[in-house]
């Protein structure tokens, strides 16, 4: 029961053949696309947190998350290429494991997307708020406008965080009416975020004192399953800063040579992001230092706490990495480069909408793809007759985005993200070896090489990730999946369109959907 209804693969790829891609893309193009999806709230925001859990050790945290994503990013890449429809994780489950995993994938992916959305619109916040109104405007927000209440243990002097609340609500209301973002304001906004990340690294390594790295690691390598704090602990909670790859993946079966130019394009954009913050953190806490701020028992209080907040509500942590909202800003204003800072506050202000807007649109894609197949209402994927958009999910997704973002620290949602995110990436990598096994002579555009390794090597690395982060975040997949089991088995089981014999691939009709980004969230292919 729980691994019947498995998509039938030929019937998928009968769909994608009539639908034969042009074969346009370079690596380098694909970088573009990678890097214009992953760099946002990580980098820009949670290198605070980051420091919080690993001190220094941050570095060795990036490399590590980095290098998980690497290898998930190949396996991704090879399923993708072989089944390139809509629906990416729970499509490619679908038709390896059949029907319930894929829900359950298809369920995490919302933990994925919708709660990742939620994290970065927080993230816009900080830099909202301090660099926009505080430094430009000269308006302070109260705490009780500018966060919210519910972080671990209680609350952090907020009420609701209005401008989380605001963007989020803005970014679904220009899905609604169809935005898409172009293949040139893509190029723009990766121009602007690396010009400012560039700055940052330029302006802060030489005045790098080694001193700031000692301890390195004051929280150790590994803090221990569900403490969150370690460089593990970090490692699973920047691991934030890589996501969105995967919404390029698709995008393989549009590449010249894929077999030379995914893994440059994929890898090679996920290789520059890890350097770079590795880069970015270095210059960060060679500088201002990025100590974490211990409690009582010698272990960091946790991030987006009501005690860290106490702690940084103190004096002596006033300049504190690890208690700025707009962390990279900050460190600029520190160390005398005020104006440079205001400029990075202004790149994060305008290039983490485009972030948001990408993972909300994700997010409603796999709705879509879901009620399609008869999982979930079949009103969800209703058309606007007059913007083309799946109009009722994206403003029941985008208001539950909005909510989450006004009352939850961004650490705590990018966990809760990272939860299901690295659920659904060890389901890929699995979905690739049960995909050799029973249909080895389907055509793949792209195979990894030595898939004997690289696919188990990502299920253990998602699941050594997933052990590491905070135990509350954790718990999330679990009570988030056994809702999703009370929802398939009450009400999608008996309504699947498998189950009642029709096989379907749905390739939308709502090109208006579609960005300009191939690859994007598996935009229409009409
Ligand atoms: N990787 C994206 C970010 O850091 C989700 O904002």
């Amino acid at each position: 029961m729980i691994l019947d209804r498995v998509k039938p693969l030929s019937a998928i790829l009968e769909a994608v053949e009539k639908k034969g891609l042009p074969r346009t893309l370079g690596g380098f193009q694909l970088m573009l696309f990678g890097i214009g999806c992953v760099i946002g709230t990580g980098i820009f925001v949670l290198t605070a947190a980051g420091a919080q859990k690993a001190g220094p050790g941050l570095m060795l945290a990036f490399a590590i998350a980095g290098a998980v994503c690497i290898v998930a990013a190949l396996c991704y890449s090879e399923v993708a290429s072989m089944i390139p429809v809509a629906g990416s994780a729970y499509t490619y489950s679908y038709a390896s494991m059949g029907e319930f995993l894929a829900w359950t994938v298809g369920w995490a992916l919302i933990m994925e997307y919708a709660i990742a959305a939620s994290a970065v619109s927080v993230g816009w916040s900080g830099y909202f708020s301090g660099t926009i109104l505080h430094e430009f405007l000269g308006i302070t927000l109260p705490p009780w406008l500018s966060a919210g209440p519910l972080a671990l243990g209680g609350a952090e002097g907020g009420f609701i965080n209005l401008p989380a609340l605001v963007i989020a609500l803005l970014v679904t209301w220009l899905l609604v009416i169809g935005t898409r973002e172009s293949a040139v304001f893509n190029t723009i906004l990766v121009i602007i975020k690396v010009t400012a990340l560039t700055a940052f690294v330029v302006l802060t390594l030489p005045q790098v004192e080694t001193a700031k790295f000692n301890p390195f690691l004051p929280a150790g390598v590994f803090g221990g399953f569900g403490s969150g704090v370690g460089a593990v602990g970090a490692a699973a909670t920047i691991f934030f800063a890589y996501v969105g790859f995967d919404a390029v993946s698709t995008a393989a079966e549009e590449t010249k040579n894929p077999q030379r130019n995914v893994p440059i394009g994929l890898v090679g954009s996920l290789l520059f992001c890890t350097v770079f913050y590795i880069l970015v953190a270095a210059g960060a806490i060679g500088t201002i230092g990025g100590q974490p701020i211990m409690g009582p028992d010698g272990i960091p209080f946790p991030a987006g706490s009501e005690e860290l907040a106490r702690q940084c509500a103190l004096p002596q942590y006033a300049g504190a990495l690890v208690c700025s909202d707009e962390a990279l800003a900050h460190v600029l204003r520190q160390v005398g480069f005020s104006t440079v800072g205001n400029m990075l506050g202004i790149a994060a202000f305008l290039a983490l909408p485009s972030v948001i807007l990408v993972l909300l649109f994700g997010q409603t894609r796999i709705f879509f793809v879901m009620s399609r197949d008869g999982l979930l209402p079949e009103g969800l994927s209703k058309v606007h007759p007059k913007w083309g958009t799946p109009y009722i999910v994206t403003i029941i997704t985008g208001s539950l985005v909005a909510l989450a973002a006004a009352f939850f620290p961004v650490g705590q949602l990018a966990d809760i993200s990272n939860a299901g995110t690295l659920y659904a990436f060890g389901m890929v990598a699995l979905a690739a070896m049960v995909l050799r096994r029973r249909e080895p002579d389907v055509q793949r555009a792209f195979r990894v090489p030595g898939l004997v390794i690289v696919g188990p090597l990502t299920i253990a690395g998602c699941l050594f990730l997933f052990l590491n982060l905070p135990i509350e975040a954790m718990l999330m997949l679990p009570v988030w999946s056994l809702v999703g089991a009370v929802i398939y088995f009450g009400y999608s089981r008996s309504r699947s369109h498998m189950a009642a014999g029709v096989v379907e691939v749905h390739e939308p009709e709502i090109t208006e959907l579609e960005p300009d980004i191939p690859g994007i969230a598996d935009r229409g292919r009409d």
